[in-house]
């Protein structure tokens, strides 16, 4: 009785916290589950009363993020990245070695409740693995020492206040700047621009400029502020996609560890053009560690007057930021998706159009930008158009971050102007003898050492930042496999051709990775792959078979070399299955069995 009253309480308090709106309903299940470990039947009732909203609603929105938890963890939660650059620094051997110290089966919880260790997908720490969570607060540059004095702490029960510090350093690694990260900003600039010169002129550098979204669809971000600012309403909103959800991306990251007062300021800029009073910050969930410094940077800006009422003095200048976080969901990263989610429900891209520039946040008109985007915005407001143009390419104006991973000795962040080639990219980051490189995460493309010369920009390789090297030594299969997984776990469920295709692609994928895959496999993966790019619903699906359909062209012999000589191998042994009937029916003559003929003419279209 006093459990479930202390339950109640905890949870009024929270939800008052967050004044008792549904379209906080993510933050409070996070905060309930920070409270009491796990979002249990009861707790899922309690937040539903105190929203008003139905218990079904709570308990769909809290079974879609992989971070919330309806069945209960250990007081220590710990979550291995499980990206394949975790995995290429030994953090599947580093897993194993944990549960064995521990005493712990893997995705499970110890006898004595105090601690559970399992998988996640990428944790946004490539540049600095093998890494994991703890109850959501990112470890980093593990190995067997710091893991052995991890075993010591928990069993200790020593809170997570009291674990050295250096075990949750996150290092920036910057490692090239240009106009982005290498040029002072004084804080206040580009607001004080737009007071001076108005919206329309700021709109017009904006123009000239040519910027392209960040994020990797690469709009014109001129038309995106222009349709928004055009689009009927009062009430209009601003926000900033700090999602990161793309395994080997991480720049975003750092910018809103390093930079977070030029996003901001972007942020409120877009506010002053496009006539919004309030900004959300959609911060990916293993961002966690970020949150403190991120809330005392507004708070300081409030008192400044860069924030909040009467921006600078005039009283027609009223904009505010809002950090949302976001839990594990790969597919909120997408626009649409990550306004349902910050409207409180499970992230499922909606039919588009009407974009969000016109339908977004609570169906009012809103700018969704990547961090990048608003901070070259700020950039672009002071230094002008032009400046910014002076930069890049034809299309594609201006610089990018890449975040370098994988086999270099120089893993971290570079700036580079667009269209600067890979072959320069891999001798700047030190990256000998490589094979091939994944561009713009499982999303994006695989190259191989022909495609060295190509150019990073829209024109030709287009990527929102990530940038994995595979050197000779690496088997690319085990990536591509590594990637049709991530798709399966990621994909939202929500259309058929997805959420079966990417469970086809992973078995075909895991059937000739173990070695009994035929030609008729490699055929039916392009088959799939094709029907998934048109069919899918969002640019998840879509993109999900490209590292299968680019390796398939570009590292012929990776699969060749896995396949057994036959045409075709059944996915089970059809023969073996019937055993049974052959008992039964007492059948031991040779037409009684199967053979490879038969099979065929079965299997083939
Ligand atoms: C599955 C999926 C995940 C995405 N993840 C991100 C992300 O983490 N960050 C981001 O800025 N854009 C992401 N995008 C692109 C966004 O939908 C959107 O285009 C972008 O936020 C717009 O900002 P920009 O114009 O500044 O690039 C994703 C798209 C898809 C289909
Ligand atoms: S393509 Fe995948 S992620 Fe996108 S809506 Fe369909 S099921 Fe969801």
């Amino acid at each position: 009785m006093a459990e479930s009253s202390t339950l109640a309480q905890t949870i009024r308090d929270i939800v008052q916290r967050h004044d008792g709106l549904p379209t906080r309903l993510l933050q409070i299940l996070r905060e309930t589950q920070d409270s009491l470990t796990w979002l249990s039947p009861a707790a899922v009732e309690c937040v539903a009363g105190e929203l008003g909203i139905s218990p079904d609603k709570v308990r769909n929105v809290a079974e879609f993020y992989s971070f919330l938890y309806t069945q209960p963890r250990g007081s220590y939660d710990i979550l291995f990245s499980d990206n394949i650059t975790d995995r290429m620094l030994g953090s599947r051997e580093l897993l194993h070695y944990l549960c064995e110290r521990l005493g712990v089966e893997v995705n499970a919880i110890r006898a004595d409740g105090r601690v559970s260790v399992g998988a996640t997908s990428c944790t946004g720490m490539c540049d600095q693995g093998p890494a994991a969570l703890v109850n959501g607060y990112a470890l980093t540059c593990l190995d067997k020492p710091r893991l052995d004095r991890i075993v010591d702490l928990v069993n200790r029960q020593t809170p997570l206040a009291e674990w050295p510090r250096e075990f949750f350093e996150v290092v920036s690694n910057i490692r090239r700047a240009d106009i982005l990260l290498g040029r002072h900003f004084a804080d206040g600039a580009a607001l004080r621009a737009v007071l001076r010169r108005g919206p329309e002129a700021i709109l017009e550098e904006m123009v000239k400029s040519g910027l392209r979204g960040q994020g990797g669809a690469g709009f014109k971000s001129a038309a995106k502020w222009i349709s928004c600012r055009n689009a009927p309403g009062e009430v209009k909103y601003v926000v900033c996609n700090a999602d990161e959800g793309e395994p080997g991306t991480f720049k975003d990251r750092v910018l809103m560890q390093d930079f977070a007062d030029l996003v901001f300021e972007g942020m409120t800029l877009c506010g002053r053009v496009i006539g919004a009073r309030q900004g959300f910050v959609y911060l990916r969930g293993e961002y966690r560690y970020l949150v403190d410094a991120l809330q005392a940077t507004l708070r300081r800006r409030r008192e400044v007057g860069l924030l909040g009422e009467a921006i600078l003095g005039d009283p027609g200048f009223c904009f505010d930021i809002d950090i949302h976080m976001g839990a594990g969901a790969y597919v909120c990263g997408e626009e649409s998706a990550l306004i349902e989610s910050l409207e409180g429900k499970h992230g499922v891209p909606r039919i588009r159009p009407p974009f969000p520039t016109t339908h977004g946040y609570l169906n009012k008109p809103t700018v969704v930008n990547n961090v990048e985007t608003f901070a070259a915005t700020a950039k672009i407001a002071v230094e002008g158009g032009e400046w910014f143009a002076s930069r890049g390419t034809a299309e594609s104006k201006g610089t990018k971050l890449l975040s370098l991973s994988g086999d270099c000795e120089r893993p971290g962040i570079y700036e580079y102007p667009f269209g600067v080639t890979v072959r320069r990219v891999l001798e700047d980051c030190g990256a000998r003898n490589a094979q091939g490189i994944q561009m713009a995460g499982p999303a994006g493309h695989m190259i191989s050492a022909r495609q060295f010369d190509r150019r990073i920009c829209f024109e030709d390789l287009a990527t929102g930042g990530s940038f994995m090297v595979f050197d000779q030594s690496r088997d690319i299969l085990d990536g591509i496999r590594n990637f049709a997984h991530f798709f399966v776990h990621e994909s939202c469920g929500f259309c058929t051709p997805c959420r079966v295709g990417t469970s086809l692609m992973r078995d075909l994928v895991d059937k000739i990775h173990a070695g009994h895959g035929a030609r008729y496999d490699l055929e039916e993966m392009r088959k799939l792959g094709r029907l998934m790019q048109v069919a899918c619903h969002c640019g998840l699906g879509q993109t999900a078979p490209n590292p299968v359909l680019d390796s398939l062209d570009q590292f012929p012999e990776s699969w060749e070399r896995r396949l057994r000589s036959t045409t075709f191998e059944p996915a089970f042994d059809l023969n073996a299955a019937l055993d049974d009937a052959r008992r039964l029916t007492g059948r031991s003559d040779p037409g009684a069995y199967l053979n490879e003929e038969d099979l065929l003419v079965g299997a083939m279209p």
